[in-house]
């Protein structure tokens, strides 16, 4: 099963990626988790991209493919992926198009989250993640049991820099300028699904499950987590 999941920043792309990487066995490919990784990491990805990352605009085109075709050449990608944050652009799309036409493979499908801009906004200024596990919280929607820890491994929760208001908003008009374009590019391949992003977690993932049972049945379902 080789999936993208596309839309605007607090559309719940990682949120419901992760249900479907647990359920389907494949791995949740984040671009957005591979440079903030590497961002802490201190290496050369990480140094490139920090100021990308902390204003809100988008990484350059060339450099995202190629980390993105690093990870795919990993043997955990053999039997399929899903892609959260990549494309991004009409750039991207088409290198991504390439990349699979010379691993003899296709997309089966590009699943798009639409939410308006004003509840992406009131939806990432209350996100916190955790530093050590990664589980994301919502401190209205989905807040954890114990105040700033995290419900599996009592790590420390953290709000990311990229959250602030102002940043959000400036993400969302990146997100219209350089983003909105390639929702019509899957749109015309025929490939694309579309899902109202402003419903409950569970409802979501109720229809993204039953979406994708068309197309592959998942062969041993796991237990629903954050
Ligand atoms: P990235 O990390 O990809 O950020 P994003 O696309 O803006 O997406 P978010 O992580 O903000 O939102 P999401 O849709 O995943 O929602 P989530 O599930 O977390 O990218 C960060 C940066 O990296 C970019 O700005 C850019 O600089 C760079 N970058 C990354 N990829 C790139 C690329 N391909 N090209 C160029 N640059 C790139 O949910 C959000 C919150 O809402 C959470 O708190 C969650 O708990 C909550 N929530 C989720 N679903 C629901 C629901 N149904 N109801 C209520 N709350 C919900």
């Amino acid at each position: 099963m080789r999936l993208i999941f596309l839309g605007p920043p607090g559309a719940g792309k990682g949120t419901q990626a992760s249900k479907v990487s647990e359920r389907w066995r494949i791995p949740h490919i984040s671009t957005g988790d591979v440079f903030r990784a590497a961002v802490k990491e201190g290496n050369d990805v990480g140094r490139r991209v920090k100021g990308h990352l902390e204003g809100g605009g988008l990484v350059p085109d060339e450099l995202v493919v190629e980390v993105l075709k690093q990870r795919l050449g990993q043997a955990d990608c053999a039997n399929g992926f899903v892609l959260d944050g990549f494309p991004r652009t009409v750039e991207q799309a088409r290198a991504l198009d390439e990349l699979l036409q010379d691993r003899g493979e296709t997309l089966d499908r590009a699943l798009y989250f639409d939410l308006p801009g004003e509840v992406a906004v009131e939806r990432l200024s209350g996100r916190r993640m955790c530093r050590s596990c990664g589980a994301n919280y919502q401190v209205k929607y989905i807040p954890s049991k114990k105040e700033g820890r995290c419900d599996r491994c009592d790590g420390e929760l953290y709000q990311r820099q990229d959250d602030q208001p102002e940043t959000v908003r400036h993400r969302l008009r990146v997100y219209v300028e350089e983003t909105a374009p390639v929702v019509d590019y899957y749109r015309k391949a025929q490939s694309l699904r579309d899902f109202r992003a402003d419903a409950s977690v569970e409802e979501i993932a109720e229809q993204v499950s039953r979406a994708l049972e068309a197309v592959v049945p998942a062969n041993r379902p796991q237990e629903e987590g954050h």
